[in-house]
């Protein structure tokens, strides 16, 4: 499985801030990591891959990128280089592709600003010019790891306090990432507060395989009948397991093995057989730990027995898609009867296979691509996916993986 995305990113922008050299392995070589490593080179840090997920970063001071740096389709690479930038005097141009240029950055760019920087734009392009920061106390509300990360990468250069408090947790690696490169950060009872030493320093970052992307195998072997699959090394940080909890619910046989910590963080293998699952209803309050796997949650409960509900899905209609919307027409267009109401996602589980045979509309989003791919894997008839470019954004290695499991898989190009 390749890298965690979320801490490819964290480690190249770490690294590209810290003093000395960094080393990092298992690296995602995704596009949206991609535009990461290119955008810390352009604020000119020294970013070299060595060898494949292999890559050395000798950070230091940023400075103005000669020309706009470009996020392509990613929301971390955009929030949380433009939180780290807003650190220095300087000024920076960010831009993105059709789907991140509709994507809200006033959560980040309003704390920014509340700090000291300069702002034009709300929406990509948009213009930051840093320096001079001064802290911050600022709440949280959409539990946006993101966003806070940002604010925390600000915070780095600021003077004077800089405190996030969190009504509720989201992924901690840049606190874990940014304490294991030298700097002080309490995270006590919801607040998350930089000490004094705010220096970083290289070290090196080991990169454990991604539990967003493991979610498609892992659902494909509960649903296709006879599979067992196992995940090596996949990060069990609880602020990313809340799919695994769920299915737990839903009757899927799921065993973790050898569980240790890597890189600062807890890893296991994880192996799942076919299963039969039911329905459940899932609370609002997991959503911050399983934010991104909600389109492959409602696959599997497609094949439920009985109904599933999930609840607090705000956050999901302004992801690299409206991904509420993108999962009941793709759902309805294969034979699911699934619908929305208000921020809940309902699907009607089939206790069995739907029929499939259906062209699925995947609005550019690699994780809507993925996820109807593996409801094609165990549907009664073959499932197209309109465009499956965007899959190399996070999980450039999915159709080769899957077919090496079994899956048959074939592709046509758009010419
Ligand atoms: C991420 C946080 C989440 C998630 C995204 C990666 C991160 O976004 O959806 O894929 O690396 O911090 P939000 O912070 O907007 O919830």
């Amino acid at each position: 499985m390749p890298g965690d995305k979320s801490m490819s990113h964290r480690a190249l922008i770490f690294g590209g801030l810290a003093s000395g050299e960094t080393r990092i392995s298992g690296l995602l070589e995704g596009d949206d990591v991609l535009h990461t490593a290119d955008a810390v080179r352009a604020f000119g840090a020294e970013v070299e891959r060595v060898a494949a997920g292999e890559w050395r970063v000798r950070g230091g001071e940023w400075r103005s990128p000669e020309a706009p740096i470009d996020c392509g389709n990613s929301g971390t690479a955009a929030r949380l280089l433009m939180g780290a930038a807003a650190g220095f005097p300087i000024s920076v141009t960010f831009i993105g592709d059709e789907s991140l240029s509709s994507r809200p950055m006033e959560r980040v760019l309003a704390p920014l600003r509340a700090m000291g920087a300069r702002t034009e734009g709300s929406t990509l392009p948009i213009t930051i010019h840093g320096g001079g920061l001064r802290g911050i106390r600022f709440v949280n509300e959409n539990a946006s790891a993101q966003v806070k990360s940002a604010i925390l990468l600000a915070g780095l250069r600021a003077s004077g306090s800089v405190e996030v408090l969190e009504p509720a947790p989201s992924r901690d690696h840049s606190e874990n990432m940014l304490r294991a490169f030298g700097c002080d950060v309490a995270s006590d009872d919801g607040v998350i507060s930089l000490g004094a030493r705010r220096a970083l320093t290289g070290r090196e970052v080991i990169v454990p395989s991604d539990p967003s992307s493991a979610a498609f195998p892992i659902v494909a072997a509960l649903l296709v009948p006879g599979s067992r699959v196992t995940v090596r090394g996949m990060m069990v940080n609880p602020l990313r397991t809340g799919l695994l909890t769920t299915l737990r619910e839903m009757g899927a046989d799921i065993g973790l093995q050898n569980e240790r910590v890597e890189g600062g963080e807890a890893v296991a293998d994880v192996t799942v057989a076919a299963s039969r699952l039911h329905g459940v209803e899932v609370p609002a309050a997991r959503a911050p730990s399983m934010i991104d796997e909600y389109p492959i949650l409602a696959v599997a409960a497609a094949f439920a027995s009985g109904r599933t509900v999930m609840h607090g899905l705000s956050e999901l209609r302004v992801k690299e898609s409206d991904r509420l919307a993108a999962m009941v027409a793709g759902l309805n267009a294969c034979g699911v009867e699934a619908w929305e109401e208000g921020d809940s996602l309902i699907v009607e589980g089939l206790a069995a296979s739907p029929s499939g045979a259906a062209e699925v509309r995947a609005q550019n989003d690699h994780r809507i691509a993925m996820s109807f791919v593996v409801l094609g894997l165990a549907a009664e008839r073959a499932v197209s996916v309109d465009s499956a470019d965007m899959i190399s954004t996070s999980f450039p290695t999915f159709v080769p993986l899957m077919r090496s499991l079994g899956a048959d898989i074939a592709e046509r190009s758009a010419a």
